[in-house]
């Protein structure tokens, strides 16, 4: 095991009706701007929870961030947030919402162009206090510091982390789940499911605790995903999957353990490319990556096939080529598909996605061997 040093100051609340307890647990006196995407709040009564509330708070609100938030949003909302003299924020919505009010409180914090902190290696370490209610389960980001932003105009989408935008706190009621689309469902399975396996799925770290939780958790999801695309309106099933998502990225399973993240650092450029859905891109990625990466992942793919889906039967390398179907067949089983044929995505992107990794000389993966051209047999596995 590595050394390690863990720090995690988000304060969790969690359970049915919890929502309520945001009135004692931001300050009578803070200026705060309520951030919230789509209007999906507005249909199945977070709003008027969120309100009711803080009905004794001085409350602004911001809404219309997208899906993969878009920086020319979230620069309108700084100014907002400047012209009101906000100093709290509270993002009421997914990873989308709450990535992108860590950019809104950072970038009210910094001086210069904030879009510097995302392309270059800047470190920030101030933001505006946040806090989350969280309505979708499948990014973590309520209980960590990264934040991913999307810029369009340049088909960029880059990610910052800073100390500060650990939420305050946050509130996790498993039954906002019950309005989610099918497809956001099936979308937080599989991003869960790859955070996990982008912290496990590496080769053997003598850290029997980590491994145990990173298998339990996916085990758990293996287990309730038929159920939740089943029936979305079963309490315990949600709060399991909603604690699963938290505790897949908020640095419990990486303590003292190698990271790969190729999978989310190739699927990042899919989304930038052609605007697909994150857990999308993971489902399409993953599958290559055990394939390609099959020898220097062995010891974990048979461990991991054996404990997560019961793969004891065959040789090595027949238990490790179960494994990988294993994982793409989950992915499948939530109606999400595992080809980028599947999205018309063909070899001009394969190419550029290459080249966009040459050029900024990055190379991926827990031993650093994921090269450009690493990455094109990859993503040609899943052609
Ligand atoms: O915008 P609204 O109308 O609210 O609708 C949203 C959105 O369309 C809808 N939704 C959310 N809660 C709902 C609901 N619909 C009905 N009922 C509810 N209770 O779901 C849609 C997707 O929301 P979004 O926030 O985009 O989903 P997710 O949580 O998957 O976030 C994805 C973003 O997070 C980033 C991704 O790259 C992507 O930009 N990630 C952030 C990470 C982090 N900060 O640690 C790590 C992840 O790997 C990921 O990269
Ligand atoms: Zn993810």
């Amino acid at each position: 095991m590595n050394n390690f040093i863990f720090q995690n100051p988000t304060k969790i609340v969690f359970g049915k009706g919890e929502i309520a307890q945001l009135a004692n647990l931001i300050p009578s006196d803070k200026k705060i701007m309520i951030t919230y995407g789509g209007g999906s709040i507005f249909k199945n009564g977070i709003y008027e929870q969120v309100k009711e509330a803080l009905k004794k708070h001085t409350t602004f609100e911001f809404g219309g961030i997208e899906a993969n938030p878009e920086y020319e949003t979230l620069m309108r909302c700084v100014a907002e947030c400047r012209k009101e003299g906000i100093d709290y924020l509270l993002a009421v919505g997914g990873g989308s919402v709450i990535d992108g009010t860590k950019f809104i409180g950072t970038a009210l914090k910094y001086e210069g162009d904030p879009w510097e902190f995302l392309e270059k290696p800047i470190v920030v370490d101030q933001a505006v206090p946040l806090a989350t209610v969280l309505t979708i389960s499948a990014t973590g980001s309520e209980m960590n510091k990264g934040s991913v932003i999307s810029r369009r105009e340049r088909k960029q989408k880059l990610f910052f982390f800073n100390d500060a935008c650990y939420p305050q706190f946050s509130i996790l009621d498993p039954t906002v789940l019950y309005s989610l689309p099918k497809k956001q469902v099936a979308n937080g399975l599989i991003d869960t499911f790859v955070h996990v396996v982008e912290q496990y799925m590496t080769f053997d770290n003598k850290a029997y605790v980590q491994d145990y939780w990173a298998e339990g958790i996916l085990k758990t999801l293996v287990e309730i995903a038929p159920k939740l695309m089943a029936n979305q309106e079963d309490y315990d099933n949600c709060a399991n999957f909603m604690y699963a998502a938290t505790m897949a990225l908020n640095g419990f399973i990486v303590m003292g353990v190698a990271e790969d993240w190729a999978t989310h650092m190739i699927g990042q450029e899919i989304t930038a490319l052609h605007g697909l859905d994150h857990g999308v891109t993971l489902a399409l990625v993953y599958p290559g990556v055990i394939s390609v990466m099959r020898e220097d992942k062995k010891e974990k793919l048979l461990q991991y096939g054996e404990r997560v889906f019961g793969i004891t039967e065959g040789t090595v390398d027949e238990r490790v080529e179960k494994a990988i179907q294993a994982t793409e067949s989950f992915f499948n089983s939530l109606g999400v598909k595992t080809r980028l044929s599947d999205y018309n995505i063909g070899e001009d992107t394969i190419n550029e996605i290459a080249e966009r990794f040459a050029a900024k000389n990055f190379v991926l993966g827990e031993k650093r061997n994921i090269t450009p051209d690493k990455i094109r047999e990859i993503l040609h596995h899943v052609k």
